[in-house]
């Protein structure tokens, strides 16, 4: 009897065909902030209690850190956008290899596990498509806490020695403010034997939200949004009810895509104060911007041309760079735009250009001259927010765009296309085999 050979694994070769050319209207919602939900989830390992936590995104990096979660020994329930994390029965410190490699933010449980069971090994996230992701500041902090910690084999491994083998509070002082860095160490802080302050901490809007379910949670965390933060440990946390802001950087894909098609859309719910920044860059360029209750309504005409640099919160974000570029392309003269966060953000230029954008670049400096308009190409989206500049690249382009790169996109937008095409885009999804 012969066993065929299984047929060789058909990668599928999804993507989304995009038709330029429409006016949007309507009101576009935006979900739960990704950045925030990913670290509250882990803030679940610090407590015996359930957490419950409302206005999740429903996006695969949420489900992947659920199942990580799950690997620990939390009871992870979802009902739609609630997720209650019960962390009574921590079974392990270490998530396993194979699901913490598909997400980077699953070191977001290194700060909590060695915070509630005095050991944890993690491995290094590793670097992605827009730059090496060290966690060089993660790693001095939790030392300075008390931790001992190896990186061996690409691996991460601390832990707490002596009798209760509990965290000492201390001084940190990052050399950059960074998110990831200031979360975690906030997390393992929070249990810690004595008091902790945090200096040059990041000022991102999730940080402080981080800092307010933690002190729903019973912690001591004050100074959240400056760039000092004190944490007085405490013995144990209890169970909270915490909804997550709304995503400020999916409210910022979706007032460009207003501005890009110069159409006027409702989009919301959306925190003004966390968007500072892009909304004046948006009126520079030459759109409206009025609030109307949790919802900010834009109308663009002409757009005119902008200099952008990226910086920490509250300067321009970097996740919205990619986006924000798409609308630069086809603007009315000469924008410069310098990435100062990550080393490799700007591979969305090639993308832009094979569209018949007419940006040169130099280092992390591209200078885009406006064109009438863009055409419709074949283009690949290399990290999640340039997926979806891509898609916004489409939207005003001459013909039919196909972006490739789903993969990154799914996992910080829920349902784009579903979101858009309601307001009047016309975008398909379409998966075969490759
Ligand atoms: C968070 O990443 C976000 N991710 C990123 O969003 C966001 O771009 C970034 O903050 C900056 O705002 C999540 O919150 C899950 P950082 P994080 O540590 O914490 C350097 C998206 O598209 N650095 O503030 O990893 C680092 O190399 C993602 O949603 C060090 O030099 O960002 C980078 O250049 C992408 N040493 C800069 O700081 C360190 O020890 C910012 O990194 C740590 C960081």
């Amino acid at each position: 009897m012969t066993i065929s050979a299984a047929p060789p694994v058909q990668l599928l070769d999804s993507r989304l065909e995009v038709t330029g050319g429409s006016r949007l209207s309507g009101h576009l919602r935006v979900n739960g902030a990704k950045n925030s939900a990913l670290v509250l989830m882990a803030a679940c390992l610090l407590s015996r209690d359930t957490l419950r936590l409302r206005n999740v995104p429903p996006l695969t990096d949420i489900t992947a850190m659920g199942e990580i979660l799950a690997a620990l020994g939390v009871r992870v329930t979802r009902h739609g956008e609630t997720i209650d994390l019960d962390g009574e029965h921590i079974s392990r410190a270490a998530p396993p290899y194979e699901l913490v490699n598909s997400l980077r933010a699953s070191f977001f449980c290194i700060g909590p596990l060695l915070a509630r069971m005095g050991t944890a090994q993690v491995p290094l996230p590793g670097g992605c498509q827009i730059g090496s992701r060290p966690v060089v500041e993660h790693v001095k902090g939790l030392k300075a806490l008390g931790a001992q910690v190896t990186i061996e084999h690409g691996v991460v491994t601390a832990s707490v020695q002596g009798r209760n083998r509990r965290l000492k509070g201390g001084h940190i002082h990052l050399d950059c403010p960074s998110v990831g860095a200031t979360e975690t160490l906030m997390m393992a802080a929070a249990l810690a034997d004595g008091e902790t302050v945090i200096d040059n901490a990041a000022l991102e809007p999730e940080v402080i939200d981080l800092a307010d379910l933690l002190n729903a949670m019973g912690a001591k965390v004050r100074g959240a949004g400056t760039p000092s933060i004190t944490i007085v440990g405490v013995d144990a946390l209890h169970e909270a009810d915490y909804a997550v802001i709304p995503d400020r950087i999916e409210a910022g894909t979706f007032l460009l895509a207003a501005a890009i098609t110069r159409s006027e859309l409702s989009i919301g719910p959306v925190l003004p104060e966390h968007l500072g920044a892009v909304i004046t860059k948006l009126e520079e360029a030459g759109c409206r911007l009025v609030a109307d209750g949790s919802n900010l309504v834009i109308s663009a005409k002409a757009i005119t041309a902008v200099d952008l640099r990226t910086m920490p919160f509250p300067g321009f974000p970097t996740d919205l760079q990619a986006p924000f570029m798409s609308l630069l392309a086809t603007a009315k003269g000469t924008s410069v735009v310098v990435e100062n966060i990550f080393e490799n953000r700007l591979q969305h230029v090639a993308e832009l250009q094979r569209m018949g954008a007419s940006i040169r670049l130099q280092g992390n400096t591209a200078c885009i001259e406006g064109v009438a308009r863009l055409s419709g190409a074949p283009v690949h989206g290399t990290d999640l927010r340039a997926s979806a500049a891509m898609v916004l690249a489409g939207l005003c382009a001459d013909g039919v765009t196909t972006v490739r790169g789903l993969e990154f996109l799914d996992r910080g937008y829920a349902n784009l296309e579903d979101k858009l095409n309601a307001v009047g885009a016309r975008i398909r999804r379409l998966s075969d085999a490759a």
